[in-house]
């Protein structure tokens, strides 16, 4: 086992990492930290929950330390795809940077810009950005790249099926030519090779795992549910069992349908996609985070990077578009060595698809037949008969409290980040105007 600092990183952010109960490197860390810190490009592909984005942070934060920074001149950048994960990413860095002395902001869009603006009025560090927001804000005069050392792009290929390559590189071409860049994801492929080819030098490439970045610790299972009568039924009893769980829809619609049907049986579920106003997102995250919304029913706006403690299942209501989407909605579960199970349920004419999708993902997944509040569906996903009890719409809960069914049931766990008094892994703004979305 390598401890961080027998990686090189300083004492100031081992002392902050132990605090937060993390002292021993995982395989990517311990892979790719002491390239990253001697200044080398890195292309860093490691399953989901394997520890990425202190991977490319802490080597950032430590080159950076001890010179100045101007206002508006970040001489850090990470870009990722989707507030959420700005927000979380620049929250994971928050104590580290600031044990050295460092200031992290993100900026992303469905925020103020004024707020952002006089954010960069002070010397900032290390800037995290959902690419859009960064572009405005260039545009208006208020941020300037010509100072940056390093880039980090989290989830490159993912910016890139997004149709942000023209932004991602016009941005990548605002920053001095010579300087530093790392990329990660859990999938490194497609359209990234031109991100790769043009912009990183010589860079070293660390994986620690295939492309189908099998997570051992999770269990998966196709759910053959027939018809879409039964489906719909077997939703809604999986969605009333305990503990915390994410159902995967392809559009922002059936998310809002979802939503309505499992609170209208008195499942406190909400929904995440990126039509919602800010504020809805911000809270349906927050509640899913803390554990009194259970359940969260998202597009593949929350697949990548969004890192909760303590899912337990992650249900493919729809299966995936493609096989990366598959795994990166998977790695909501089982992160950080925890376990975690994951089913798809598969109506009669979709068989094939996911057959396809799911061997295309390297995926050996468990076939079983199930009913509605049949003992396999019980025995894979504790499914209960919900209680029936009729919820308002979210945002319309009573104030005090919400209501009192399952809410917290399930919120020990993993308890890392619990040395500052702070629950991990919560993603306080997010989202971004994206022209093109991945869901339809
Ligand atoms: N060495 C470590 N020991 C214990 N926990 C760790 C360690 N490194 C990171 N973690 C925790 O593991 C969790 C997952 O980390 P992270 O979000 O960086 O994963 P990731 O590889 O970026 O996953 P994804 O591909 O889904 O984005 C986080 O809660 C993080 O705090
Ligand atoms: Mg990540």
């Amino acid at each position: 086992m390598t401890s961080f600092a027998d990686l090189g990183l300083p004492r100031d952010i081992v002392s902050v990492l132990r605090k937060q109960g993390i002292t021993e490197a995982f395989p990517i860390q311990e892979a790719a930290i002491p390239d990253a810190l001697a200044g080398r490009d890195v292309l860093g592909r490691g399953p989901t929950g394997s520890g990425k984005t202190f991977t490319f942070g802490l080597p950032m934060l430590t080159r950076l330390a001890g010179a100045p920074s101007k206002p508006g001149r970040p001489r850090g950048l990470i870009l990722a795809p989707t507030r959420e994960l700005a927000a979380q990413i620049r929250e994971r860095l928050d104590e580290p940077a600031a044990a050295l002395g460092l200031r992290v902001i993100d900026v992303v869009g469905g925020v103020n810009i004024n707020h952002h603006i006089r954010a960069l009025a002070a010397p900032v560090d290390v800037l995290v950005a959902t690419p859009g927001r960064a572009e405005d804000l260039i545009s208006q005069g208020k941020l300037s790249l010509s100072d940056v050392e390093i880039t980090a792009l989290d989830e490159a290929d993912q910016m890139a099926d997004m149709g942000f390559l023209p932004q991602v590189r016009k941005l990548l071409d605002r920053t001095p030519e010579n300087g530093q860049r790392l990329l990660f994801s859990a999938t490194l492929d497609g359209d990234v090779e031109k991100l790769i080819a043009r912009y990183m030098h010589d860079p070293v490439t660390h994986s620690t795992a295939p492309v189908e970045a099998a997570v051992d610790t999770m269990e998966h299972y196709q759910l053959l549910v027939g018809n879409r009568d039964a489906r719909n039924k077997i939703v809604l009893q999986i969605a009333a069992r305990e503990g915390k769980t994410i159902m995967f829809m392809r559009t922002k619609h059936g998310v809002d349908r979802q939503v309505k049907k499992l609170r209208r049986v008195g499942v406190n579920a909400q929904g995440l996609h990126g039509d919602k106003g800010q504020g809805a997102r911000t809270r349906a995250l927050e509640g899913f985070t803390d554990g009194s919304t259970p359940v969260l029913v998202a597009t593949d706006i929350a697949a990548r990077g969004i890192d909760i403690d303590d899912v337990s299942l992650v249900v493919h209501v729809d299966p995936p578009a493609e096989h990366k989407a598959y795994l990166h909605r998977a790695g909501r579960t089982a992160r950080a060595g925890t376990s975690g199970r994951v089913v798809t349920l598969v109506m009669d004419e979709q068989r094939k698809e996911v057959d396809q999708l799911l061997r295309k993902a390297g995926v050996d997944a468990e076939v079983v037949r199930v009913a509605p509040m049949s003992p396999e569906l019980v025995r894979i996903t504790a499914a209960r008969q919900p209680e029936g009890t009729p919820l308002p719409p979210p945002g319309q809960q009573p104030a005090a409290g919400g209501p009192a069914k399952r809410t917290s049931a399930r919120r020990s766990g993993r308890n890392r980040g619990a040395g500052g008094g702070q629950a991990s892994g919560r993603p306080r703004r997010g989202g971004q105007q994206r022209k093109r979305k991945p869901e339809r």
